[in-house]
């Protein structure tokens, strides 16, 4: 059965297309037929994270309005034989999104046989976002250690536990992930930051993991090549851990500590 999984925040700028392109990735690169949408109608930036900016030719809003067939707007990812990127239109409004011309392209989707399909979410609370979560099946709920950023992922659960069709149907609810991003625990020590135990303990959600703080993610999205393909980096390995927990591996968290360098670290400089 396919899974719809969007990747929503409330806040702004928090990690969601980073982590949509990595998590997206994540799971071609475990063998998945994957396919991730960028919902950011407008601010589209997906395709440049992804490095496919320049094959973009017909979009999301033109499949909706049947100006162009799902397989005309997918394009294949250059890393992933079996990842597909649908891009969001620059120049139309979010409003062009109609609820039925989401579902229509969702359900085609489903029948091409593909078994997850992230949704990558606009930041805010209204219809760009709207669109991308209502008819998601789980949901990764990406936050930042600081209490904004907090608070506004507490409004988006709001928002998906009355507005998802899932929540709507009274069925099974939206399976939720916590997402902690941007953690740097040198500042959480410093009291500079909020936990991670912190952020769960306001969001009670399931923690699925916690991204480090790093240039790398920078660096990756310059080159157009998602962060989780730098292997052995901090920011690759959290993803990793990312989708093994996804895919139902227990994984221990790591870069949670911050560790304090000692005596002959600091005499040296050496890492
Ligand atoms: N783990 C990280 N370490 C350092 N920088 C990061 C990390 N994750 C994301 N960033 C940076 O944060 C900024 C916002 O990231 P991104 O575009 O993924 O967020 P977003 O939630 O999709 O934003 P928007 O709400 O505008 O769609 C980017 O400059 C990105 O490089
Ligand atoms: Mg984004």
């Amino acid at each position: 059965m396919a899974r719809i999984i969007v990747v929503t925040s409330g806040k702004g700028g928090v990690g969601k297309t980073t982590s949509s392109a990595s998590f997206a990735s994540g799971l071609a690169l475990r063998g998945h037929k994957t396919v991730v949408i960028d919902f950011d109608v407008g601010l589209r930036n997906l395709d440049l994270i992804m490095g496919c900016e320049r094959r973009v030719v017909y979009d999301l809003i033109n499949v909706v309005n049947k100006e162009a067939s799902l397989n005309q707007a997918l394009i294949k990812d250059k890393h992933c034989e079996n990842l597909f990127i649908l891009p969001a239109s620059q120049t139309r409004d979010k409003d062009a999104l109609t609820e039925e011309g989401v579902e229509a392209v969702l359900h085609e989707l489903i029948n091409m046989g593909y078994e997850y399909i992230i949704c990558d979410s606009p930041a805010g609370i209204e219809h760009g976002a709207l669109m991308a979560l209502t008819f998601a099946d789980e949901a990764l709920i990406v936050t930042n250690p600081e209490v904004s950023s907090v608070r506004d992922s507490d409004r988006i659960l709001g928002i998906i536990q009355a507005k998802s069709r899932r929540a709507q149907s009274g069925g099974e609810p939206v399976k939720e992930h916590l997402l902690i991003t941007r953690y740097a625990p040198k500042r959480v020590e410093a009291g500079e930051m909020l936990s991670f135990t912190d952020v769960q303990e306001i969001l009670r959600i399931p923690l699925i993991g916690i991204i480090p703080e790093s240039e790398q993610v920078l660096h990756a999205s310059n080159q157009g090549n998602p962060a989780i393909h730098f292997k052995g980096t901090d920011v690759a390995n959290a993803y990793e851990d990312v989708i093994s927990r996804f895919l139902g591996h227990e994984t221990p968290l790591r870069y949670t500590n911050y560790e304090k360098p000692g005596l002959l670290q600091r005499i040296f400089g050496a890492k």
